[in-house]
């Protein structure tokens, strides 16, 4: 089984593809983690993210390991993830990645959960469930603002905000995959959720889609 979660950033796909995952016994693929991955490489490589060139390198360059590094939640880390992933030499460079993940997941899995900008319209069309995760812009940025202060990371609220329209603008944007929900997408709006009723809600959907698919 594939499930595609795409939605714009802090709309709470993260922490809902492992709960997803946990019940539906499924391998996750945090698919930002590979545009900041980029991301870093590029910033690291003294280069320009926004250089085309500079840009695929670094993608080409990524491995699996790049994922864990801390590094990768920072801002500037972000930020960079961003533009590089506006640029279609870097998405075509990661597309096989993800691709196999998704098809391919690592032993013991029964499939795959894909987050990300993108999974139901472009990584994976065939996948068996496409949830658009969304939420208004003051809710992410409070649930951002929120898990800053938590880490005692200083931030002022307003912006936080701004830096959430900013990356909302560019993701959708672009012209190589810009977010927008795929045509079969079930639609989920958490605004007014917290995560378990987002996960709740996420799970009967799923089990309802399920339920209707020839065997
Ligand atoms: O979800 P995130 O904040 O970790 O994503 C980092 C950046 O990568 C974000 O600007 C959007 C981009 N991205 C993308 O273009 N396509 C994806 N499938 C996943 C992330």
């Amino acid at each position: 089984m594939i499930i595609a979660l795409d939605g714009p950033a802090a709309a709470g796909k993260g922490t809902l593809a492992r709960r997803l995952a946990s019940k539906f016994n499924l391998a996750t693929l945090d698919t930002g983690g590979l545009y900041r991955a980029t991301g870093l490489r590029a910033l690291e490589s003294g280069g320009n993210p926004a250089d085309p060139a500079v840009a695929e390198a670094a993608a080409k360059a990524v491995r699996a390991d790049d994922m864990a590094n801390p590094a990768l939640r920072e801002e500037r880390v972000g930020a960079a993830a961003s533009i590089v992933a506006a640029i279609p030499e870097v998405r075509a460079a990661l597309l096989a990645f993800q691709r196999d993940f998704a098809h391919h997941p690592p032993a013991g899995f029964d499939g795959a959960v894909l987050d990300g900008r993108d999974i139901g319209t472009v990584v994976c069309p065939d996948a068996d469930v496409k949830l658009y995760v969304t939420a208004s812009a003051e809710a992410r940025a409070t649930r951002r603002f929120k898990e800053l202060q938590e880490k005692g990371v200083e931030s002022i609220y307003s912006r936080v905000l701004q830096d959430i329209e900013q990356r909302d603008a560019r993701d959708m944007a672009r012209e190589a995959a810009p977010l927008k929900p795929a045509d079969d997408a079930l639609e989920l709006d958490t605004t007014a959720l917290d995560a378990d009723a987002a996960f709740q809600t996420a799970a009967d959907l799923i089990a309802r889609k399920l339920s209707r698919q020839p065997c």
